[in-house]
């Protein structure tokens, strides 16, 4: 189990959840050319940019229509 990957999606997750409280909307980017993305930002070579978020004041305050899969298909307590 790599728990830094764990700590970093809780991280996230929470700040997600407070840019929301805040007004602000986020969507996570876990595919990316981590390459030039270094290279934009001026992150060193030597460090590992796992994940992204994008953050911003969406236009509308109101979530587009989701298509879900009912939550009896996918969990499940034993
Ligand atoms: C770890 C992770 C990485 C993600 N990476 C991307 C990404 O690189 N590009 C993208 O379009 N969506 C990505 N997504 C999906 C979006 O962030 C978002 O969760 C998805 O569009 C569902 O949005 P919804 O909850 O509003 O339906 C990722 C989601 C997670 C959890």
């Amino acid at each position: 189990m790599q728990y830094a990957l764990v700590d970093i999606g809780i991280a996230c997750e929470h700040l997600i959840l407070q840019a929301q409280e805040e007004g602000l909307g986020a969507c996570w980017l876990g595919w990316f050319d981590e390459k030039a993305v270094k290279r934009v930002l001026g992150i060193p070579k030597a460090q590992k940019v796992d994940i992204m978020l994008s953050l911003g004041y969406p236009e509308a305050q109101v979530a587009r229509d989701k298509k879900r899969k009912p939550m009896d298909e996918i969990r499940r307590f034993s």
